[in-house]
């Protein structure tokens, strides 16, 4: 499975760049565009613990920084048997810029689950219930 999808190939090439020195669990992740484009991110740790930022959050900054608003894919690679999927605080950047977004769990290996993001975050907070 590994190769077949360009997005695959991207999100791993960031696990490469992951900075997981004191958890050494490393994460890439990659995101699609609508227009076809892929952002990567990978998570950045720190000394001071809860400065650390996850793969998913640098690509969804990245890629809004660089001006993109329109997501459909989020993969995620880590080094586990089973998928890794996005924490808590990573699913709700996500809906908030990316909404009902094919998320994509992969290991080093290939894909090993695909779901929908209303699935990993059902009933979301989002901008709808601000007055
Ligand atoms: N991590 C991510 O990059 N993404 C996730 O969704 C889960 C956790 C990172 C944060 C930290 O550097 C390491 O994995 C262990 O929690």
């Amino acid at each position: 499975m590994a190769g077949s999808d360009p997005l695959f190939d991207a999100a791993r090439g960031a696990f490469d760049h992951a900075i997981a020195d004191y958890s050494h669990f490393k994460v890439g992740a990659a995101l699609e565009t609508a227009d076809g484009r892929i952002i990567t991110g990978c998570n950045i740790e720190n000394a001071s613990y809860g400065l650390t930022m996850c793969a998913e959050r640098v690509a969804m900054f990245k890629a809004l920084s660089d001006g993109h608003r329109d997501f459909r894919r989020a993969l995620i690679v880590a080094d586990t048997a089973e998928p890794t999927p996005p924490c808590g605080a990573c699913r709700q950047i996500l809906w908030e810029f990316g909404g009902d977004l094919e998320v994509i769990l992969a290991n080093l290996t290939g894909i090993t689950s695909r779901r929908r993001l209303s699935d990993l975050l059902p009933d979301a907070f989002d901008r709808r219930f601000l007055p």
